[in-house]
């Protein structure tokens, strides 16, 4: 196979960061063959009430189940044993408002929040393996809120404050929450997004909900419902709680976070107690090797796995100070992320490509006028990240002496999978490749029908092996769970994305396989997108896709046909859009809306979305030779045309 230009260049990391990967290839050789003395070990990264029976059981594929028996609580081990173990004036957050406020909360205050919000569970009817909803913003009460849940064995799912309203109500009754935690409003970019209002109209389309809890944050007027709302600092007056955490069987779930797929509904990604904590620990430990007076700050948004991972569970298990900023990397200046940096010293800042090619396109003149010299270490997630950005990272941003960790990882994997190994001694490394799997992970390269493909030829990863972190199953649909993750390859999990092993041994993620997006690092659905347009009164055929984007990786595009009685009068795309924004969030708003009269099918009827998508990123349709209807190509290709000349966009 040809080599890209990434391919070519290889720093020589390891000189300059760390002694070699020596290390790395011991540890990874223990874990792999002498499973069950490593996790042993490993598991003494947190503090358990009751030791685990046996390591794995394996006996009932693909539902794995890690440290059978043992008891443990993620509240006790993210604050309770700090707070135990001299840690309790230690900083766990500094919080930074979007407006410039800043809030710390020590190991002590955080541990009394989450004391405080259990009992206010409690009182209002929450029970072990209840289900409850959060939506919040990023504000302090967000990881109070999971960890309060966690305290008492209550299941929560966490949803994106940026979800609109027919997306939550979908979760609510997909998970059968009884309780949803929400605030006035958010603040976004300087506005103000409506929060409960979204909430109030996606409790119409369920029945499960009886109570909702009110951050006030903004001061917004809200509609109070007297028998079911609350506020929640009406609900946390007393603020000397000790509330006994409960011991959740390792097995038990710790939470749900719904993940968008190739068909159907997001489906809800079951994680449990004890395998998911420990890989989220020493998953940080291994890749970023924080140090004891580190401040860390995934720039996540708490609502994504990489927020509940990385800005939640792993740092406070670790005892770690973690940032957590309220606001958007750009507002009010293009500097707001360097000049956060500068004011509080961070030392590891983990981000995504997306908002890196963002500030990139700003100039090397924001980051030049920050004091960035307390950088160590830099991450990535969530999408692959190009050479150039990946060199402008390193160079302005680390100043050609902080590494980068790019974490190759998934919602259902729990943290990552593959990522350079800076805790266990850093390989050198290539910009765009994740290097190497994390101890434990055994991937492979496949071809379709699943032969393992030689060095540098382009396949399906999967893996060969369970991992603690991975989910316990699917919300409901075990058999969804069998047959999205197991059934492509017989006892290998399938993860979608397809990969090259260079002839080192690096891994290169190469982008989803299948029919998901991903736009800006966050995984969505065409299915959603289309589901959301067909439901709208004036249409009648949608076919989505994703298209290339510099910064934001891909921009979603759709081709609409309109039901006979409606007409295209100029302002149906704008009204789409507000529909999308309304009952979807803004990210899975297209970029471009295209009304044509056919959409290629199959003499069957079936869309051919692919043929879609070539036919307008002027590229091969491949095989066409079950296509109907071929005028509809010709009018994909004007209706392309038209659009570059009106706008200039090629
Ligand atoms: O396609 C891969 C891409 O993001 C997908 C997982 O999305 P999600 O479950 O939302 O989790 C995102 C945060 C972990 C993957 O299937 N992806 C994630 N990280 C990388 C990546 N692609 C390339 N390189 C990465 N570092």
């Amino acid at each position: 196979m040809e080599k890209t230009e990434s391919q070519k260049d290889v720093l020589p990391t390891s000189e300059v960061f760390h002694p070699g990967i020596g290390s790395y290839q011991q540890v990874y050789r223990e874990s792999v063959e002498n499973r069950d003395d490593f996790w042993s070990k490993q598991a003494g990264i947190l503090d358990w009430h009751k030791r685990w029976d046996k390591i794995l059981d394996d006996s009932n594929p693909p539902f794995y189940r890690w440290f059978v028996n043992g008891k443990l609580n993620a509240s006790y081990n993210a604050v309770d044993r700090h707070v135990l173990h001299g840690k309790r004036n230690k900083a766990a957050y500094i919080w930074i408002a979007e407006n410039g406020d800043e809030k710390i909360v020590t190991y002590d205050g955080l541990y009394r929040r989450v004391n405080n919000f259990a009992r206010a569970l409690l009182d209002l009817g929450v029970k072990k393996g209840d289900k409850i909803i959060i939506y919040l913003p990023m504000i302090l009460e967000a990881p109070v809120a999971m960890l309060a849940a966690a305290r008492i064995g209550a299941v929560f799912s966490f949803v994106f404050a940026g979800f609109g309203a027919g997306a939550l109500a979908d979760r609510i009754n997909d998970s059968k929450a009884k309780m949803i935690i929400t605030a006035d409003g958010a603040f976004r970019g300087g506005k103000i997004v409506e929060l409960k209002k979204i909430v109030d109209e996606a409790v119409e389309m369920t029945s499960s909900i009886s109570t909702i809890v009110v951050v006030k944050r903004t001061g917004i007027d809200i509609q109070m419902d007297e028998e079911r709302d609350v506020w929640w600092h009406d609900v946390t007056k007393d603020s000397s709680v000790y509330i006994e955490p409960e011991w959740m069987d390792s097995n038990d779930p710790l939470y749900i976070l719904y993940t968008s797929g190739t068909t159907g509904k997001p489906k809800g990604a079951v994680h449990g107690n004890g395998g998911y904590s420990v890989w989220v620990a020493s998953t940080l430990r291994w890749a970023f090797d924080p140090k004891e007076d580190d401040r860390w700050w995934c720039a996540a948004d708490i609502g994504w796995v990489t927020g509940h991972s990385y800005i939640v569970f792993a740092p406070l298990f670790l005892g770690l100070t973690s940032i957590m900023f309220e606001g958007a990397i750009t507002y009010p200046a293009p500097d707001r992320m360097w000049e956060i940096i500068e004011r509080y010293r961070v030392n590891l800042l983990y981000t995504s490509p997306t908002a890196i090619r963002t500030l990139m396109r700003f100039g090397e003149k924001y980051p030049a006028m920050h004091d960035l010299s307390s950088l160590r270490v830099l991450g990535t997630v969530g999408e692959p990240i190009n050479p150039a950005a990946w060199k402008w990272y390193y160079e302005h941003i680390g100043h050609s002496n902080s590494p980068i960790i790019d974490t190759y990882w998934q919602t259902e994997t729990g943290g990552f999978m593959i990522a350079p190994p800076l805790g266990l001694g850093l390989p050198p490394l290539k910009p765009g490749s994740g290097t190497f799997p994390m101890p434990g992970v055994e991937p492979v390269i496949l071809d379709e029908k699943g032969h393992e493909l030689p060095e540098e030829q382009k396949g399906y990863i999967a893996y060969k092996k369970p991992w603690p972190g991975m989910f316990l199953t699917l919300n409901n649909d075990p058999e969804r769970y069998k047959k999205v993750y197991f059934e492509k390859y017989p006892g290998l999990y399938f993860c979608g994305d397809y990969a090259i092993k260079d002839k080192d041994g690096y891994y290169w993620l190469l982008g989803r396989s299948d029919e998901v997006l991903n736009v800006s690092g966050h995984r969505l659905g065409t299915i959603e997108v289309e589901d959301a347009l067909i439901s709208s009164k004036e249409v009648a055929e949608s076919a989505v896709f994703g298209k290339p984007d510099s910064v934001k990786g891909e921009v979603i595009v759709a081709f609409v046909v309109l039901k006979e009685q409606y007409q295209d009068d100029g302002e149906i795309v704008q009204k789409l859009r507000k529909r999308i924004r309304e009952d979807l969030g803004p990210i899975y708003v297209p970029e471009e809306i295209h009304i044509v009269k056919t959409l290629p099918k199959t003499r069957s009827g079936k869309i051919m979305r692919r043929v879609v998508k070539a036919v307008a990123l002027n590229q091969l349709p491949g095989d066409i030779s079950t296509l109907e209807n071929s005028a509809s190509v010709d009018e994909i290709k004007e209706a392309i045309q038209v659009f570059s000349t009106e706008t200039g966009n090629p």
